[in-house]
């Protein structure tokens, strides 16, 4: 018997409880080539959101009635794969359920002496991955000011640490006191503001007093449209999310300053991390050796229990987290 979430019905605008149930399971007898896992920790995250809707995007929604998916560490409990071993950790796209049975290649082993191992849905998995990745597309380079929205979130930490580490001078914006806190002393960031605080672009212009060369965007709107503002030309724009509008039901329109672009001629690159799976060997070489010598922290916000999986996930359009929001399902 296994436990597992569901989506219930399609959320409008942001999701509730009633859009998911608890559902029990049976899985089947082992068959030649199949793994069973136990899952240790899934993750919760705001793409998921963009799944819930019957659109079409560049992975397929979610179906009503069926286990939803995402990122998971799990540890083989059978095996008939001589690929995999009883004790064996594993990452997989099998999460919001407890134990399911796969096939070797829908599983990635990883190190089980690296703990926490829920590292692997955080700085040393998808999210690091994104914000190594989101470097990478425009070449941030020492000497850069970098500006990071969503700082406090999961890809949003991890970028501003990579980006300390190649050298650049990095702001973050996030959406409390304690998350500004946590960027300054424990992420090592140079200047931080509360979003909420105060108006958006004075915030920006006074922690850039000499503007921006690169602008990491997490969550769109009208931090983006600062972002426009401040750049320097030249400057790059790495698009990686856009949370603020998530959850409306109809697109708000663009900047109002986009000729910006123009003017200061910049270039904006936008990327989906799944796209970069062929360079996962070079990230986890770099991000792990990083991890390893203690020079990139892993911060997350942990819930626990499977039951709790649902309000982590609505959590996350609530700023509930800081650092990635990880479930622990033991
Ligand atoms: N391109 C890719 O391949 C890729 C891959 C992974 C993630 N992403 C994107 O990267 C972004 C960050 O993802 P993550 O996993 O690191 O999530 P996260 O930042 O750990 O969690 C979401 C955070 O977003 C902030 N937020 C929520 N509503 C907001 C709003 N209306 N305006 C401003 N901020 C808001 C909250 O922090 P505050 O307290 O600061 O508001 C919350 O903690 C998301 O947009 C996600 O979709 C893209």
């Amino acid at each position: 018997m296994s436990r597992e979430i569901r989506l219930a019905s399609r959320p409008k605008g942001i999701p509730t409880a009633d859009n998911f149930v608890l559902a029990q399971t049976e899985l089947g007898p082992l068959q030649d080539q199949q793994v069973l896992v136990r899952n240790l920790f899934m993750s919760v995250d705001p793409y998921m959101r963009g799944r819930m809707n019957d659109r079409k995007s560049y992975v397929p929604p979610f179906e009503l009635g069926k286990p939803l998916a995402g990122g998971a560490v799990g540890e083989v409990i059978e095996s008939r794969a001589k690929e995999f071993k009883p004790g064996d950790v594993v990452t997989s796209n099998y999460g919001w359920r407890e134990y399911f049975i796969a096939s070797p290649k829908e599983l990635h082993p990883v190190n089980r002496q690296t703990q926490p191992l829920s590292v692997y849905l955080g700085a040393l998995g998808m999210t690091g991955m994104t914000a190594w990745v989101g470097l990478n597309l425009v070449e941030v380079k020492a000497g850069d000011v970098v500006f990071i929205s969503g700082a406090a979130g999961a890809v949003g930490n991890v970028a501003g640490q990579l980006a300390k580490l190649r050298g650049c001078r990095v702001i973050g914006s996030a959406g409390s006191a304690e998350k500004v806190r946590f960027l300054r002393d424990e992420c090592g960031f140079d200047v931080d503001f509360n979003y909420k605080a105060g108006p958006m672009l004075e915030q920006l212009n006074l922690a850039a007093r000499d503007g921006i060369d690169v602008y990491f965007d997490n969550v769109g709107g009208e931090t983006l449209e600062a972002a426009l503002s401040a750049l320097r030309v030249h400057g790059r724009i790495i698009a990686c999310g856009g949370i603020s509008g998530y959850n409306e039901e109809k697109p708000r329109p663009g900047p109002s300053n986009l000729f910006n672009m123009i003017t200061k001629r910049l270039t904006m690159k936008g990327f989906i991390v799944f796209d970069w799976l062929d360079r996962r060997g070079q990230f986890e070489k770099e991000i792990g050796g990083y991890f390893r010598a203690g020079k990139l922290k892993n911060k997350e916000t942990v819930v626990e229990g499977i039951d709790q999986a649902v309000g982590a996930f609505i959590g996350l359009f609530d700023g509930k987290n800081v650092g990635k929001m990880v479930v622990k399902l033991t």
